[in-house]
């Protein structure tokens, strides 16, 4: 059944747990996330980035989602618009059967420029409001996702905010944490701690000097009913940058966030985290495998059954390190 972020989210907080929000772009990303889901009895959230709604299309994403709730009747699926720009694209997702939308107005509509408060707020509120008069939950943020080390949004695609960013902006204040919730009225809050997107994160294994989750302590400790939300939160995991690497890859060597580190933010108000690189790599490694390994093949679905497969394995450690699965 399709529920709201807010129904999750609560109670993932009354029984202190945290929700993997996986990316999606087509079917075999769904079948991977609910068939781990399944194995373990995990809720999930689905989020679809303006990326991934333009590459399926609205009218595909809404039917998948509506055939994954199908087969999975015991499973509660949200659905949700990832960083949403400005209040068109919020109030389509929602047209189109998404039972939860981000506003990020921590960039401008560019998603490239650093947004200041009043926009953030204003922006944020006012869909706020609309969401919730037709029942579906907002996420807001922030501060700007980037790096501590190097001040860059650091995102190998080039979207991401540019320019050198402050430390200011890196890291979440409490207090306007605190007042931005109050104003915005948001059901859930993405911070910054010093995670960016994509799987360049980290140059060498994140220290509490570059990955700040003493600041998500304070944070939850000012606003301890305040479902918080971690973006870029992959952990890049080693194996998977060397069956790449093995298979014809070229990645550099990288660093993503610990999981263990994520399970201390779940300890602190965590309640999503979310994660597309790491789906993104798992798929990658299978496919360059099976390419390098079986020349002769052609039949995509000798890809696509290992590729699912990694990504399950994955969904599903992930399920179990969150305190996710057992939930549904
Ligand atoms: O926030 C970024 C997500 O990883 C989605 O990426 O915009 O390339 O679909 P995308
Ligand atoms: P990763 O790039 O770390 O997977 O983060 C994804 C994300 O934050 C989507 O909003
Ligand atoms: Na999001
Ligand atoms: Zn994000």
């Amino acid at each position: 059944a399709l529920i709201t972020l807010r129904q999750l989210l609560d109670h993932a907080a009354e029984h202190v747990y945290g929700v993997p929000a996986f990316n999606i772009n087509n079917m075999e990303q769904g079948l991977a996330i609910l068939n781990a889901a399944a194995r373990c009895e995990a809720p999930v959230i689905l989020q679809a980035s303006r990326g991934a709604r333009s590459y399926a299309g609205d009218i595909m994403l809404r039917h998948m989602i509506q055939a994954l709730a199908e087969m999975h009747p015991g499973i509660p699926i949200c659905m949700h618009q990832d960083h949403g720009n400005n209040e068109a694209t919020c109030l389509s997702a929602i047209r189109h059967g998404f039972t939860s939308v981000m506003m990020d107005g921590s960039l401008r509509e560019d998603m490239k420029t650093p947004a200041d408060w009043d926009y953030n707020v204003a922006i944020t509120e006012r869909v706020a409001r609309m969401a919730h008069w037709i029942g579906a939950s907002v996420e807001g943020e922030l501060g700007v996702l980037g790096s501590l080390e190097t001040g860059e949004a650091g995102q190998e695609d080039g979207s991401g905010a540019e320019g050198r960013l402050s430390h200011d902006q890196l890291l979440t204040d409490p207090d306007e944490a605190a007042e931005f919730v109050r104003l915005t009225r948001v059901d859930a809050l993405a911070i910054a701690c010093g995670t960016s997107h994509g799987a360049y994160k980290f140059s060498s294994r994140p220290t509490g000097e570059t990955l700040a989750i003493n600041q998500i302590e304070k944070i939850h400790a000012r606003i301890p009913n305040v479902h918080l939300v971690m973006h870029g939160s992959s952990s890049v995991p080693q194996y998977l940058q060397d069956m790449i690497n093995e298979f014809g890859g070229e990645m550099p060597q990288t660093y993503g966030v610990p999981v263990e580190e994520i399970e201390r933010g779940i300890k602190s108000g965590v309640r999503k985290v979310n994660i597309d690189t790491d789906s993104r790599m798992a798929i990658t490694a299978q496919f360059r495998k099976v390419a390098t390994s079986h020349k002769t093949e052609f039949d995509p679905r000798k890809f696509t059954i290992p590729a699912m497969q990694e990504m399950e394995k994955l969904c599903l450690d992930r399920f179990e390190r969150f305190g996710t699965a057992g939930n549904a």
